[in-house]
């Protein structure tokens, strides 16, 4: 009894690590930016721009109090998600600087998608 038991327990032991290592690869693959930029651009403009710029080039008119200064959001190595987790939490809960404040309670994740659409679409023009 003990002999069949054993290797039950290992097979269950071992897909259990298994979807405790999957687990994050899945949540990271699982990421979808659902956004509409135009709908983006308002609430861009009104909570972002004034440390971001209007271009989201780090430039806004409060960019230079900040140390270190926000930096362009417009950079190719930013991935949307990466975008959509730093507005949503701020940027302490990201190892970025604290004063990149959370905005998971000024926007709803709607909102949050939208702006982020934005971000992504003004890297085209
Ligand atoms: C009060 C000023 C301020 C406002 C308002 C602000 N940010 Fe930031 N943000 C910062 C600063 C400063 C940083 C840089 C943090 C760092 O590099 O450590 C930053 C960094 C970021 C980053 C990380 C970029 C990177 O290089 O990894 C993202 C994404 C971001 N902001 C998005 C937004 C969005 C979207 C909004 C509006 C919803 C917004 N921020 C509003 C100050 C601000």
């Amino acid at each position: 009894m003990k002999l069949i038991q054993f290797p039950r327990a290992l097979t269950a032991l071992s897909l259990l690590a298994g979807l405790i290592l999957a687990a994050p690869l899945a949540l990271a693959d699982d990421f979808e930016l659902k956004g509409d930029p135009e709908a983006g651009k308002q609430p861009y403009q009104q909570q972002c721009a004034s440390c971001h710029g209007n271009s989201g080039k780090g430039d806004g008119p409060a960019a230079r109090a900040f140390n270190p200064p926000p930096a362009s959001l417009l950079r190719d190595e930013l991935t949307a998600e990466h975008l959509f987790l730093v507005t949503r939490d701020g940027g302490m809960a990201h190892g970025l600087a604290p004063t990149m404040p959370a905005f998971n309670r000024s926007l709803n994740e709607q909102q949050i998608h939208d702006v982020v659409a934005y971000l992504v679409s003004l890297r085209d023009e």
